[in-house]
This record gives C-alpha cells, sequence and structure tokens, in this order.
C-alpha cells in the first residue's frame, strides 16, 4: 500500500495510528473478549492517534522544512510558489524534498563556478588591459621628459622623440577603440545591420587601403582561382570589413617579404559562404591556436618581434562572427602560414 522508502507525512501517520491502534485493539480483545469494545477502541485509537502524529509531524517537520523551500526559493513566496506549499509539498516525501534540496545545491554549485570564472575573466582582463595601456603611457612620459630635458633643441633626436611619442599615443588610442568595439558588441549596444553585398568588392576594398602597409613588404594578393565570380553575402557591411582588415593587416604584419596572400570564397551547400584567407607567412605554433580568439593574446613570436598589436584584433573578429551566428576558424603551420577562415549567410 505504501512505498516504503518515501512516505508522505500523512501516510505515516496513518501508518503509526494502524500499527498502533492495532496494538490497543489487540491487548483490549485480549482483556475482555469482546469484539465490539475492540472495535471501537481501534477505530477510536486510530483516530486519536492520526490526528496527533499528523500535527506533530507537521508542526515539528514538516514547517521546518516549508522553510527551508522559502530559503532556496530565496524570494517572497509567490502566489504559485505558496500553492505549491500548500499542495503539493505536503504530498511530498523525505526522500523527495532531500533530491529537491540537492538539486537546488548542484544548481548553486553551477551558479557559483559560473561566478568564480566570470571574476576569475574579470581579473586577468583588467590585468592585461592595465598592462597594455601602461607601456604606451611610460614611453610618451619618457620621450616628454627627454623632450623637455634639452633634446627638443637637437636636430636629430627632437623630432625622432616627437615621432615615437605620437605612435605611442596612436598605440592607446588603436587599444581604446578596440575595447571599445569588444565591450559595445558584448552589451550588444552595436547590434547588427545585416544587407546584401558582393564578398569579393569587400575584400577588394580593404586591400586597396592596406597597400601601404603591404607595399613595405613586397606582399601581393590575389583570388584563388574559381573564388573571382561575385559573391553575394547577407551581413553587417561595415563590421565585416573590419573583420576582414583585421586579417589581413595580421598577414601584412606576420608575413614575410614577397609573400603571397590568397583570398578564396566558397558557396557552401547550406546558404552559407565561406570566406578564407591565407599567408605564407612565420605560421603559428600548434599550441597557441586554441588560444589565439582571446582577447590580448599574442604569441611569444608576436611578443618577442614586437610587431604585434595589442592581441585585441582576433577577439573582435570573433565577437564580429558570432554575433552573426557564423563560425571562424584558423589553421596554421610554422613557417608554412597561416589562414583564417569564417562562414557567413549568402542571403536573408
Ligand atoms: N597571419 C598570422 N600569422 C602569424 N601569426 C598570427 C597571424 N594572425 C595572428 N597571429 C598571431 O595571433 C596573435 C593574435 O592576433 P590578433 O590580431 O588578435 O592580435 P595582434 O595582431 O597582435 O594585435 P592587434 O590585431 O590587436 O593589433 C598575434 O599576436 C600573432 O601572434
Ligand atoms: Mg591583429
Amino acid at each position: 500500500m505504501f512505498k516504503q522508502k518515501n512516505l508522505s507525512p500523512k501516510q505515516l501517520a496513518a501508518l503509526t495510528a494502524l500499527l498502533l491502534s492495532s496494538l490497543i485493539a489487540l491487548s483490549i480483545f485480549m482483556l475482555f473478549s469482546n469484539a465490539k469494545l475492540c472495535i471501537t477502541y481501534f477505530v477510536v485509537s486510530f483516530i486519536i492517534i492520526y490526528l496527533l502524529m499528523d500535527q506533530m509531524l507537521e508542526f515539528f517537520i514538516y514547517r521546518k522544512i516549508k522553510l527551508i523551500y522559502k530559503l532556496i526559493s530565496q524570494t517572497k513566496a509567490t502566489k504559485r510558489v505558496e500553492a505549491y506549499q500548500k499542495y503539493i509539498l505536503p504530498k511530498k516525501g523525505i526522500d523527495d524534498v532531500r533530491e529537491d534540496v540537492e538539486e537546488w545545491a548542484t544548481q548553486k554549485f553551477k551558479e557559483i563556478q559560473v561566478l568564480q570564472s566570470n571574476e576569475a575573466f574579470r581579473k586577468e582582463f583588467l590585468q592585461n588591459l592595465s598592462h597594455e595601456i601602461k607601456t604606451p603611457i611610460f614611453a610618451v612620459q619618457g620621450y616628454l621628459e627627454l623632450l623637455g630635458d634639452g633634446a627638443m633643441e637637437d636636430p636629430i633626436a627632437g623630432p625622432k622623440f616627437i615621432k615615437q611619442a605620437q605612435a605611442n599615443v596612436q598605440r592607446l588610442v588603436q587599444l581604446v577603440n578596440d575595447v571599445d568595439s569588444i565591450t559595445n558588441l558584448e552589451i550588444n549596444k552595436d547590434p547588427i545591420l545585416k544587407q546584401s553585398f558582393v564578398i569579393q568588392d569587400l575584400i577588394s576594398e580593404a586591400v586597396n587601403n592596406l597597400s601601404v602597409k603591404w607595399i613595405k613588404k613586397n606582399i601581393q594578393f590575389q583570388f584563388k582561382k574559381g573564388s573571382e565570380s561575385p559573391t553575394y553575402v547577407f551581413a553587417d557591411k561595415n563590421k565585416i570589413y573590419q573583420v576582414i582588415v583585421n586579417i589581413l593587416s595580421n598577414a601584412a604584419k606576420y608575413g614575410k617579404i614577397d609573400g603571397q596572400v590568397l583570398a578564396s570564397v566558397y558557396n557552401m551547400e547550406d546558404d552559407r559562404v565561406l570566406i578564407e584567407i591565407g599567408d605564407d607567412g612565420i605560421g603559428i605554433d600548434e599550441e597557441h591556436l586554441p588560444r589565439l580568439f582571446e582577447r590580448f593574446y599574442r604569441t611569444d613570436d608576436a611578443r618577442a618581434r614586437e610587431i604585434g598589436g595589442t592581441g585585441l584584433g582576433l577577439a573582435i573578429c570573433k565577437h564580429i562572427i558570432e554575433a552573426h551566428g557564423e563560425t571562424i576558424h584558423v589553421r596554421s603551420k610554422v613557417n608554412v602560414g597561416t589562414t583564417l577562415g569564417f562562414t557567413l549567410a549568402s542571403k536573408a
């Protein structure tokens, strides 16, 4: 009749009343051998014991359990919670309550883990940011001091130090702009405004605007054979331009002299277009690939050579592509080259 492990308080009260009143009825029968008296005692004692037990369980156990439920639901009991406590909770066995509390504890544990990792992430972000800001600010401070101490009068050192200070201020401006872009993307302040455009035209425009950097290294750009025919994509043109510029400037920064950059555009089956931009530069060691899209992440190579920027470029690209609901990936081999690829929808 009763599931042994999972008795509700009413069932428990009924079971106890049944056992005790049977004992009482049996004793009465043995003492007086009167069946009628025995049944009367059984019924009366069953009712009294049942009511007593029920009240006691309610008072000593279930009120406390209700309190626990109130605490774990944290808020003032809503109508739904109130109804739950009134009608469903009394039918629950202690095991069900234990399961509920365990489920609540697991959920809280997960929430705490997320908070802890967010906290660690925030600390690391601030650390990186202050480090990135410190370097150019101290450099500017140094150059200004040198200029103030007399270098200004020096016809060679004077203009050189001013140029260096300007370059460092430019780096700061770039850093602030990049952090701003990432934050805006994260808080959805900068919504994705999609339109239809030809991806090859946008790539060519970005290549032309970057050509000064490229000329220095004599890097040649071309579309892969079969990728030239105009392909429409449906995306945020300005933001995708930013992605392409980031990838192309990396190809210039980390590309070799007289190198080649190849762009490929593939129509995929599911109304998607895959765009890949590959260089034949220094490449990236396999160990760095999983972290490449993290903010401020730079390979040792980029740090050592002092050619790297702030390490925000690819993080911004990832944010933009993911905000489109698409994916970005990287393939690379040291001294062979690097290919960045991302997908876009071909139509609305
Ligand atoms: N084409 C590439 N070839 C070799 N290494 C690359 C290439 N693209 C990116 N990397 C490596 O990945 C790192 C992260 O790239 P990312 O564009 O995010 O930062 P960055 O170029 O250093 O700085 P930023 O783009 O913010 O000016 C770079 O520092 C570099 O080490
Ligand atoms: Mg970059």
